[in-house]
């Protein structure tokens, strides 16, 4: 695949929408390599995810996010896997929107919860979705940001989906401005 038309591929949407499976199918089938923004912030702060929310705050988190997001969608050619919240903030949205074709994976409440809790019924890994009734706060949650995830370029459901489906339809999508 050329990268001199599409900059870069860019996967945003809700936590559990499958971005980081799609991810690597995307790269499987088109060459590019794969970055992912969660692990890259594990990286640069030395611990998970959940110990950043939980040592400094939800502020913090995002700010280390910004400088992740604007460092690879600097780069060119890279399918890329954003953090769920990521597009919610302004400045990290405006860097992906400009840094590549910007894909929503969405994906119904009840898919989300399923994939959130497969294994691991009562405690959620997600820091935002720790406290109270996973599945509420996933309504909630999503109420609020799908009107953002709608401001992607383009939207993919991907309920009943594997991911090596998804990633044929995100192809279909950038293909004649791929090809
Ligand atoms: C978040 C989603 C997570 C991670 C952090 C915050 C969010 O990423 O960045 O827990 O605000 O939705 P995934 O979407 O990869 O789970």
């Amino acid at each position: 695949m050329q990268s001199d038309q599409v900059l870069n591929i860019i996967l945003v949407g809700f936590m559990a929408s499958g971005k980081s499976s799609v991810s690597r199918a995307l790269s499987r089938r088109c060459g590019w390599p794969r970055v992912d923004a969660d692990d890259e912030i594990v990286s640069r702060a030395g611990k998970p995810i959940a110990d950043i929310f939980r040592d400094s705050g939800e502020d913090a988190f995002r700010e280390l996010e910004r400088s992740v997001v604007s460092d690879i969608c600097g780069e060119k050619g890279r399918i890329i896997a954003a953090g769920g919240g990521s597009f919610i903030d302004d400045e990290s949205r405006r860097t992906m929107l400009d840094g590549g074709t910007v894909f929503y994976l969405s994906a119904r409440p009840e898919t989300i919860h399923r994939r959130v809790t497969r294994g691991n019924p009562n405690a959620p890994a997600r820091p935002l979705l720790g406290a109270g009734n996973p599945l509420e706060k996933i309504k909630e949650l999503l109420d609020q940001r799908t009107p953002v995830y709608s401001q992607a370029h383009h939207a993919v459901e991907t309920d009943g989906l594997t991911p090596d489906q998804v990633a044929q339809a995100v192809l279909k999508i950038c293909g004649p401005v791929i090809a």
